[in-house]
């Protein structure tokens, strides 16, 4: 029997850095009780190997079983597909979560689906959020940004795209890197209309 989740969620993960914020996304997702349908691109995997010690491995089937023993999911909670697996659910409106996240993302998966380019299943799956109007948080991370990069965005941002920078504010006053990560994933958890509790609200703590 199919096992039964409070949500679904699509996640991408891209080769910007800031994977990290990748990670305690998916942690707090799995928390959440979502069943997680995980993409990690060629250069995610080489920017996971630079910014950290997980050691992670490059098959989908791998990464899935690996993933899901590290935050404990349940069986079937975490889902990974590969780049070219077009028979995904996440491939088509029918079968596709009414969220997907990509985080951290790209400017080049930015431009890919800015035009529609669909090459692999991450861009594939944006692309189907997108015609069926569904709800896209893009976390781009670049410093700064080109014309281009800013284009791609407003025309993202006017599709319906929620263009989310991993850009972390210092109010909460952060004394750890993983203050700083939760900032970020604090919004995007509050985007999915999520609970958490990684930060106080604004006028819960701050005033
Ligand atoms: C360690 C590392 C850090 C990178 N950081 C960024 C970044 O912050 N932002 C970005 O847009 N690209 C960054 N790149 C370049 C992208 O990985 C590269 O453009 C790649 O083609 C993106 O492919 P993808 O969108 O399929 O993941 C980085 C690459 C590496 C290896």
């Amino acid at each position: 029997m199919s096992e039964v989740f409070a949500r679904r969620v699509s996640l991408a993960i891209t080769g910007a850095s800031g994977v990290q914020y990748a990670l305690r996304l998916l942690e707090c997702l799995v928390a959440a009780d979502c069943q997680v349908f995980l993409m990690i691109s060629k250069a995610a995997q080489v920017v996971v190997a630079t910014e950290t010690t997980l050691g992670l491995p490059g098959a989908a089937e791998q990464q899935e079983i690996f993933l899901s023993a590290k935050y404990q999911a349940r069986s079937g909670q975490i889902k990974v597909f590969g780049r070219e697996q077009w028979m995904a659910p996440v491939a088509s409106g029918s079968g596709a979560p009414s969220s997907m996240v990509i985080c951290p993302c790209s400017t080049g998966t930015l431009s890919a689906i800015a035009c529609g380019a669909s090459n692999n299943l991450i861009e594939r799956a944006a692309d189907v959020a997108l015609k069926e109007r569904r709800q896209l948080i893009l976390v781009p991370r670049e410093a700064p940004f080109s014309e281009i990069h800013l284009e791609n965005m407003l025309k993202l941002s006017r599709m319906g795209a929620v263009v989310l920078p991993a850009c972390p504010g210092f109010y909460h006053q952060p004394t750890t890197i993983d203050d700083l990560i939760d900032f970020v994933v604090a919004r995007i958890l509050s985007q999915l209309g999520l609970e958490h509790a990684l930060l106080p609200r604004w006028g819960e703590k701050y005033i």
